[in-house]
């Protein structure tokens, strides 16, 4: 069994596709370990969407070519967006790597990661030439992916999806909460955004596919589903089209932006909406305690999807959807298609409609031309709104994008941070306001993490007391220094999430009573708030079913 490590940058569709790619060679053999140092095979699961990510992925890529030149024999994978929008020039700049494979050509890793098995193989027994780029390459390649038609559109993609391993006994990762993918890729061309380049078209899957994949994973002991997609409340499926995979029906390529601005988007009773999407998942797999979904865009998001959300109890109310500035100015130039008015008319809605609703939020700051009047509208926003966190990035130019091709990227770096401090500090205050309104509420609560906390309360035991003690080393005798130190004492905490994606941190007496609470769902009575997380008691151990 050949140990293969991955690490996975970026997006929950990311981390995802890395599930997947796991599932996939897992059922090939390999053996996935938790540390680079102890695999042959090294993955990086990339993410472009800014700058800083890619750095972080070269340095480790960095690592391991300085491993490599020390003479170990390894196989370093670039896997993701950041090798669709490198291309070759990834290899001619980092000749350590030896394979790279697109988000959107993730079911040929495997016969990738062969190719250069056999190639090594060869190569140390002098026999042969080295691999050829193609058959260690598994890119899209911009045009060709946009100009794809229906047909093509999916089809080996959608493979990888319906291939999932559903192991009731995995050990791996959380096996209570799962994502399953309900589209790829976007159309929206926001212009500072480089998805809709490394990840291709907006391809929506069937929605028998997704009920499938849901059914099996909660046979397969889920509890919680995060539906996931770049703008999940514009996912729409169009029944009876010509186009089939084996006689099953076939994913579809979503319209862009425009479309939504005519009727001709309206749906019809041939098409399956997000609306009819969510419903059936509810209604058909009543097993299933948690639905959630990310992410949603803030337009087009109908009465008929809050309505659903409304009437089915087990649908979070949980909404994440990216303001990502607060002037109507900057909207534009993002392409984003709505006005902060029609943001906060939709949130407005979706409150009146789900009172226990929860909301976040991505901004972008130092947009290229982002006056402090601007910035102002944009804190005028996050105040305005109950959000209980938003991401808060400052704008990084993306090559590919729009905005990189047309603007400059004019705010200096110290204002981008100065901006992006100042945010975060207001969105501190809010998110404190908006987890206080809780307090004395009882929420249920599902626990995945248990914490521990080392205190060392006996301030009197200082300073620490050293002694030399003598102990014998092969033979020599050695002296070391050995401290008395004080009693630590330990807190077991378990934390876990409310329908509504609050974070939840509570006490527990000792470790296996919080391990007993990890997996369940549990009602927390609420008793404290800060700016991250709620503080709630839990019931004893003995009343869990
Ligand atoms: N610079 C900064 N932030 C970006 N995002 C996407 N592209 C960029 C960029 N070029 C942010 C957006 C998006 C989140 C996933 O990442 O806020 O919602
Ligand atoms: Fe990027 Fe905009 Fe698509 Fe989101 S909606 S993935 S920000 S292009």
């Amino acid at each position: 069994m050949l140990p293969i490590y991955i690490e996975t940058f970026g997006c929950q569709m990311n981390e995802l596709d890395s599930e997947l790619v796991q599932g996939q060679l897992t059922a090939l053999g390999y053996q996935f370990v938790p540390r680079p140092e102890e695999a042959t095979v090294i993955l990086y699961n990339t993410c472009s969407v800014r700058e800083q990510a890619e750095q972080k992925a070269y340095s480790r890529i960095g690592i391991i070519g300085a491993r490599k030149r020390a003479g170990e024999n390894l196989i370093l994978g670039v896997i993701g967006c950041m090798a669709e929008r490198d291309g070759l020039d990834l290899f001619r700049r980092h000749p350590q790597v030896d394979l790279m494979c697109g988000p959107g050509e993730l079911d040929r890793l495997p016969q990738l990661i062969d190719n250069v098995r056999r190639a090594n193989a060869a190569q140390n027994l002098n026999f042969s030439e080295p691999l050829a780029i193609a058959d260690r390459t598994a890119l899209a390649g911009n045009r060709s992916r946009r100009s794809r038609t229906l047909q093509a559109a999916e089809d080996n993609l959608e493979s990888l999806d319906l291939s999932r391993a559903f192991d009731p006994d995995s050990t791996s990762g959380k096996r209570h909460s799962a994502y399953v993918r309900i589209t790829r890729g976007c159309n929206k061309f926001c212009t500072y955004c480089v998805v809709p380049n490394t990840r291709g078209a907006e391809i929506h899957r069937p929605p028998d596919h997704i009920v499938d994949e849901c059914k099996r994973l909660v046979d397969a002991g889920v509890i919680e589903i995060t539906l996931l997609g770049q703008t999940v409340n514009h996912y729409r499926y169009q029944h009876g089209s010509a186009v089939t995979i084996d006689g099953r029906p076939a994913p579809q390529v979503g319209p862009g932006l425009s479309a939504f601005r005519t009727s001709s988007a309206r749906p019809n009773e041939r098409t399956t909406t997000f609306a009819d999407l969510l419903a059936r998942i509810h209604d058909e797999i009543p097993a299933l305690k948690r639905l959630r979904f990310i992410t949603s865009y803030p337009r087009d998001f109908g009465d008929d999807i809050l309505s659903v959300m409304r009437d089915s109890p087990r649908i979070c109310r949980y909404l994440h959807a990216p303001a990502q500035s607060g002037s109507d100015r900057i909207l534009k130039l993002m392409n984003r298609g709505y006005t902060v008015g029609e943001y906060v008319e939709f949130v407005d809605r979706a409150f009146t409609m789900l009172p226990d609703l929860c909301l976040a939020g991505d901004f972008i700051v130092g947009f290229p031309t982002e006056t402090d009047e601007d910035f102002q509208q944009t804190c005028a926003l996050v105040k305005r709104l109950p959000f209980k966190n938003n991401f808060i990035f400052k704008y990084s130019p993306r090559p590919g994008t729009t905005a990189f091709d047309r603007l400059k990227d004019d705010i200096p770096e110290s204002v981008k941070r100065y901006r992006n401090n100042k945010l975060l500090a207001l969105q501190t205050e809010v998110s404190l306001a908006t987890h206080q309104q809780w307090v004395g509420r009882r929420l249920e609560v599902l626990f995945d993490e248990v914490r521990t906390i080392r205190a060392t309360p006996q301030k009197e035991a200082r300073p620490l007391r050293v002694e030399l003690s003598p102990i014998s080393v092969n033979g020599r005798e050695l002296k070391t220094a050995c401290a008395m130190i004080p009693k630590v004492s330990v807190t077991y905490q378990c934390v876990g999430r409310t329908a509504g994606d609050l974070i939840v941190a509570s006490n527990c007496n000792n470790e296996q009573d919080s391990l007993d609470f990890i997996g369940k769902i549990v009602i927390a009575e609420i008793v404290a708030a800060s700016p991250l997380l709620l503080t709630g008691l839990l019931p004893h151990r003995h009343d869990l079913d």
